[in-house]
């Protein structure tokens, strides 16, 4: 017999939802726009520079610096996809190669993924350990003379490798054309870190620095630009207020002008519009789509921190909610946190590394450490948490030390008695 149920088919009662998104993967971070509205000078200057290419030169090397969501990323891949179709439409021999360094961060992996646009079967003739550095740098050299032809190489994100493994790969990739006859690199460092290129050999430095570009952080007119033009292709028609791609705009641009903050603030606000069943995505879903986004950044931040700095944080709020302190000094807080070391067998750090700790949470934005004068008792911190209990409740449990080390303090643990009678 069938039942009821298996005629019934779960999505039936979704399928009138959709009132909103007309082209969902337009607002997805990995998509790449036809048009950069407000970077044509940045991509001429870069055609350009890439120019030589065409007539099979090699062009230089290339350096763009520009503070996160101003399109670095996806601008690097629209010229590199234009200028592969220019080449072969025009038959000539080009290779691209667009490597994250966040993901891909050691010298072999970077080699590995430069290999993989000349052979595909990169994988199976280089072996993934055994070797030196020079011995894959000479098989790279090898298949790009095989093959032939430019190679132009995005290394996204380098400070990270340079962060990770040092300038090595970098010293032998900037200067793998003196090593090739037949075949020609370029390379476009790309990095929101301005200050990464001091840790370079001066000679990997000024090679890999031939030309340097700066994309500026969009104003709050320009992220509606952009934001208008995604939005023509993402949504129905009537389904934004007219208030909302301006007030997502403003805010991404109090946050140094981020694209991405701007087009994800967007897409977040229509997901909840659409969850709803609304017809259209008001401003009332803007304000919840960023309050939601920025209980994510502090999830993530908490989450992220060192075990010394959870113990840190977490001493302050079982003073805060043990002895209702909300005038903490860096005193009590090593207090707590001296006794919540020995619990759990950790190295208690000096009262001056924690002082150090507490401004870092304080910069983070999790707690307030103000400074307040006591008159002629000098100047003391008060430190207390700058997060409601109610937000860091949730993603304190889903920590298993900060949850036992907090429930150990509302046992009675860590908080000192004649603090516990306030
Ligand atoms: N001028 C623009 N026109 C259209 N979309 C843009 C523009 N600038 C940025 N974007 C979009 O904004 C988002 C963020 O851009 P992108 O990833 O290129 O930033 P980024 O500079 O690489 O940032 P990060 O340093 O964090 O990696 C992407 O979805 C991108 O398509
Ligand atoms: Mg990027």
């Amino acid at each position: 017999m069938q039942s009821a149920q298996a005629s019934r088919n779960v999505f039936d009662a979704l399928a009138g939802e959709g009132r909103i998104f007309r082209s969902r993967g337009v607002l997805s971070s990995d998509y790449v726009p036809e048009d950069f509205p407000h970077r044509n000078d940045e991509i001429d200057q870069v055609a350009h520079i890439l120019r030589p290419t065409l007539e099979g030169s090699r062009p230089s090397n290339i350096l763009v610096y520009g503070q996160t969501g101003t399109g670095k990323t996806a601008v690097a891949r629209y010229i590199c996809d234009q200028l592969k179709d220019k080449v072969t439409a025009d038959g000539g021999a080009i290779h691209t190669a667009h490597i994250n360094c966040k993901r891909v961060n050691t010298p072999y992996g970077v080699l590995a993924n430069i290999g993989q646009t000349y052979t595909t079967n990169w994988e199976d003739s280089i072996p993934h350990t055994g070797w030196r550095l020079e011995q894959v740098y000479a098989a790279l050299c090898r298949k790009a003379e095989e093959a032939g032809g430019i190679a132009l190489v995005v290394l996204d994100e380098v400070d990270a490798l340079v962060k990770k493994s040092g300038d090595e790969v970098l010293y032998h990739l900037t200067g793998i054309n003196a090593d090739l006859g037949n075949a020609r690199m370029s390379l476009i460092g790309i990095s929101n870190d301005t200050k990464f290129t001091t840790f370079l050999d001066p000679r990997v430095k000024s090679r890999l620095g031939e030309e340097s570009l700066t994309f500026p952080p969009y104003n709050a007119l320009q992220l509606r630009d952009i934001l208008e033009q995604r939005a023509g292709q993402a949504f129905h028609e009537g389904a934004l207020d007219s208030q909302v791609l301006s007030l997502c705009a403003g805010r991404a641009a109090q946050e140094h002008g981020d694209a991405r903050k701007a087009l994800d603030l967007l897409r977040i606000a229509a997901e909840m519009a659409e969850r709803d069943g609304s017809q259209q995505v008001t401003v009332d879903y803007v304000n919840r789509a960023e309050s939601m986004m920025e209980q994510d950044q502090v999830r993530k931040m908490v989450l992220q921190l060192p075990l010394q700095h959870k113990a840190v944080l977490a001493s302050i709020l079982a003073n805060e909610s043990q002895s209702r302190l909300d005038r903490q000094t860096t005193g009590d807080v090593y207090d707590t946190y001296y006794r919540m070391c020995n619990r759990f067998e950790l190295d208690a750090l000096t009262q001056r590394r924690i002082g150090g700790i507490i401004s870092e949470l304080d910069m983070q934005g999790v707690i307030s450490a103000r400074v307040v004068s006591l008159g002629r008792h000098g100047r003391t911190r008060f430190i207390s948490t700058a997060v409601p209990f109610s937000e860091l409740q949730p993603i304190i449990s889903d920590d298993s030390f900060m949850s036992s080390a907090l429930d150990l303090a509302a046992d009675g643990h860590f908080v000192r008695p004649q603090l516990r009678l306030m």
